[in-house]
């Protein structure tokens, strides 16, 4: 089992905590998020906020990102982990929510040989597929891969590249799984009580 120490990264000679927040596409990970940074002081970092971000600045990368993005397939991993790098450095604080990353075992590794960090847990939002499409398909924000041709694709990925990555760190003990079908605020309390608990963990 890995210890407080182990869970603590050096970033720049900063001490740095990661929590993963992995889960199918609307499962509620940017919704929680925004509760936990509330609530925990974590900053939220969204990897598909990062590329959709990429897109709009019109980078050399955008056309390539917007062609995967709205195919339902994943970024190579060396621009993602680039822009989450990006964003960390850019950044104050000291504790990250990294929300939809890693997708798939090459995110996995390439975040691992970049940075070195090794997450302090992933938070695992299991959400049956009926309502996550109902999810999607509600939310009406205006996301060029929220149609139910770019949504199958997704959910096809996520079983078959992302589950393997929840299996990975699964088997390390560093899964918190909390039932994500419930009403917001229900997740929410069990969300509570999985960064609760690495706090009393934490604490003297
Ligand atoms: O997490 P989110 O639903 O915002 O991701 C939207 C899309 O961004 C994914 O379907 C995928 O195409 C891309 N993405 C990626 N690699 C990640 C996260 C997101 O390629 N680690
Ligand atoms: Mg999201």
């Amino acid at each position: 089992m890995g210890t407080v120490s182990d869970a603590h990264n050096e970033e720049s000679g900063k001490k740095v905590t990661v929590v993963f927040v992995l889960g199918g596409p609307g499962s509620g990970k940017g919704t929680q998020c925004a509760n936990i940074v509330q609530h925990f002081g974590y900053t939220h970092l969204c990897a598909g906020d990062l590329l959709r971000a990429e897109i709009k600045s019109g980078s050399e990368n955008g056309t390539m990102i917007q062609t995967i993005i709205k195919e339902g397939k994943i970024v190579p991993s060396e621009v993602t982990v680039g822009l989450l790098q990006q964003a960390m450095e850019e950044c104050g604080n000291d504790k990250f929510l990294i929300d939809g990353f890693p997708r798939n075992i090459e995110n996995r590794e390439a975040w691992e040989a970049v940075t070195g960090i090794e997450p302090e847990f992933v938070l695992f939002f299991d959400c049956p597929e009926e309502e996550m499409l109902r999810r999607l398909l509600g939310r009406n924000q205006g996301r060029e891969d929220d149609n139910i041709e770019t949504i199958k694709k997704r959910f096809q990925v996520y079983m078959e590249s992302s589950l393997p990555v929840i299996e990975y760190y699964d088997a390390k003990g560093k899964v918190r799984k909390i039932d994500a079908a419930k009403p917001v605020e229900d997740v929410f309390e069990d969300v509570k009580a999985a960064f609760n608990s690495i706090t009393d963990k934490v604490a003297p």
